[in-house]
C-alpha cells in the first residue's frame, strides 16, 4: 500500500480528480477526515507546506507539492512527475509608482519563500533584509513593512487589486509528485506504475 500526502484545498482535489480517472473509482476525502483509504492507496489530507515533510520523514511514499515549496526544504526528495497543476511563478512585487533598484545598498523584502529569497539575492550579491510572513504578503509594502515581496502570483489578480505590480520572476512552479529515496527504492515497480497512469494528459 503507498500512502501519498496532498496538499489541503484544489491541489488534492485535482490530484484526486486525476486517481479518478486512472483507476475509474471516486476519490474524496470525508467531510473533516485527514485519512481516506481508496484502491490500495492510503491519501493523507495535510497542509501545503507539510507535504515534504511528511515524505522526508518517511510517514508518506509520496506527495504532491508546488516546487516553490519543495525547493523551500533542504530535503533530498525525489521529483517523479510534473502533474501540470497549480501553474504559478515566485515574483518580486511592487508598488506601482516604485521601480526595483538592484543597485540598493539594502533591501527590505516581505515573503513566505525566505531560503528561495535569500539565495536570489546572494547570488545577485546584494544584501536583502527578509521579513517572513505567512501570508497576506502584498500588504508589506502598502503599510511600509518591506519595499518589496517576493510571492506566489497565479492570475496577478492579487497583486493588482491591492496598488502592486509584478516586477522580475525568481522561478516557475507547478505541483510535483514527490517520493523519498528509501520509499523509491523499496517500491519502484509500483510507483512508476503509477507516474505512468498519472501521466496521461501531460
Ligand atoms: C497566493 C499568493 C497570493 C495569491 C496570488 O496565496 O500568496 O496572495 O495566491 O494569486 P493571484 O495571482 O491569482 O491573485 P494563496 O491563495 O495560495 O494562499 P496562502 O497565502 O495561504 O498560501
Amino acid at each position: 500500500m503507498l500512502t501519498i500526502a496532498l496538499p489541503k484545498g484544489r491541489i488534492a482535489k485535482l490530484t484526486l480528480e486525476k486517481f479518478e480517472y486512472a483507476f475509474e473509482e471516486k476519490f474524496e476525502f470525508q467531510n473533516r477526515k485527514l485519512i481516506l483509504k481508496k484502491a490500495g492507496f492510503v491519501f493523507l489530507n495535510v497542509r501545503n507546506q507539510d507535504v515534504p515533510t511528511y515524505v522526508n520523514y518517511g510517514s508518506a511514499d509520496l506527495g504532491v507539492v508546488g516546487l516553490d515549496v519543495l525547493e523551500e526544504k533542504n530535503y533530498d526528495i525525489v521529483k517523479l512527475l510534473d502533474l501540470g497543476i497549480g501553474k504559478c511563478k515566485l515574483s518580486i512585487g511592487l508598488k506601482n509608482e516604485d521601480e526595483f533598484d538592484y543597485n540598493s545598498p539594502l533591501i527590505k523584502v516581505a515573503t513566505k519563500h525566505e531560503n528561495i529569497v535569500r539565495r536570489y539575492f546572494e547570488k545577485k550579491a546584494m544584501a536583502v533584509d527578509i521579513i517572513k510572513l505567512y501570508g497576506s504578503i502584498e500588504l508589506a509594502p502598502l503599510v511600509g513593512l518591506a519595499d518589496c515581496i517576493v510571492d506566489i502570483v497565479e492570475t496577478g489578480d492579487t497583486m493588482k487589486e491591492n496598488g502592486l505590480k509584478i516586477g522580475d520572476t525568481i522561478m516557475k512552479s507547478s505541483a510535483f509528485l514527490i517520493t523519498n529515496k528509501n520509499s523509491f527504492t523499496i517500491n519502484k515497480t509500483q510507483i512508476l506504475k503509477l507516474v505512468k497512469l498519472l501521466d496521461h494528459d501531460n
